[in-house]
């Protein structure tokens, strides 16, 4: 089983970030590698109409493809008049099903014995590099000066509330495909990396901070208890990380963030 993973595609015809042609060739480059399944991990494009232009680039695929939103799919689009909320709940999941892709938030891909299971996951500020005597709620106000989700994500959720409520749905989703007597892999992509090994930690204590807002690992503690959890794949910090994670009572789990950077988007081949 060979599985694809991009992220961060950031698609933008106005060229200030990652151009049409440049995504084209990537998926050019994903068909002649031939993979069993491909995964979008989120961060595809800024507004409902770029998100779907980056999707029909990959079109055509006789492989299941799977999309996961990051965050900047749910930044308000003032073109299309869509909050956050519309395009979390209403917009992206529709496009991307009417299109043939597979809403990860919703369902999971399933390929003999190996299960995908995945989610866009939130930050809850467990990933907040040690050190820090700051509460949720002084995190939840350092955003602004941090990070552009302050300014483009509209809804009125706070970030731990709605990472606890992604977290229970990747359980379940997990959950399901665990219990399938021919499962015997799981693979789980998420925009947001879970594991301490997938962070990136600078002697920089603005970065530092900034880590709360760039991983959950209270989500990693948990998906990591099932024991047919073969890989962890994500995106978000565009920070390349592969490593190994050994548990005592099952077998051990691969890490991987994809090292996609604007202009320059990347694909890992994943196999398992
Ligand atoms: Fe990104
Ligand atoms: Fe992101």
């Amino acid at each position: 089983m060979r599985i694809a993973i991009t992220s961060d595609l950031h698609f933008d015809p106005r060229g200030n970030f990652t151009s049409p042609a440049t995504i084209q060739a990537l998926v050019r480059h994903i068909r002649e590698e031939d993979p069993d399944a491909v995964l979008i991990a989120g961060d595809l494009a800024h507004g409902l109409r770029n998100f779907k232009e980056c999707l029909s680039c990959f079109q055509g695929f006789e492989v299941p493809v799977g999309v996961i939103a990051g965050n900047h799919d749910l930044w308000r689009d003032p073109a299309s008049g869509s909050g956050s909320l519309d395009l979390w709940r209403r917009h992206l999941p529709q496009v991307a099903k009417e299109m043939g892709f597979i809403w990860l938030e919703a369902e999971s891909i399933f390929l003999s014995d190996t299960a995908i299971v995945g989610s866009l996951v939130w930050y809850d500020y467990s990933a907040i590099d040690r050190g820090f005597e700051l509460s949720r709620n002084q995190i939840a106000e350092l955003k602004a000066r941090l990070v552009n989700d302050s300014v483009w994500i509209d809804w009125t959720f706070g970030d731990p509330e709605f990472a606890e409520s992604l977290l229970r749905g990747l359980q379940e989703r997990i959950h399901v495909a665990a219990v399938r007597p021919e499962v015997s892999k799981i693979f789980v992509a998420t925009h947001v990396p879970i594991l301490e090994g997938q962070m990136p930690r600078k002697a920089d204590p603005v970065w530092g901070l900034s880590n709360a807002y760039f991983g959950n690992l209270t989500a990693g503690d948990a998906v990591l208890t099932e024991p047919k959890i073969r890989v962890i794949a994500s995106g978000h910090t565009h920070v390349g990380r592969t490593g190994i994670v050994d548990r005592s009572n099952a077998p051990p789990v691969q890490y991987f963030v994809v090292p996609s950077e604007y202009g320059t988007p990347e694909c890992l081949f994943i196999e398992l």
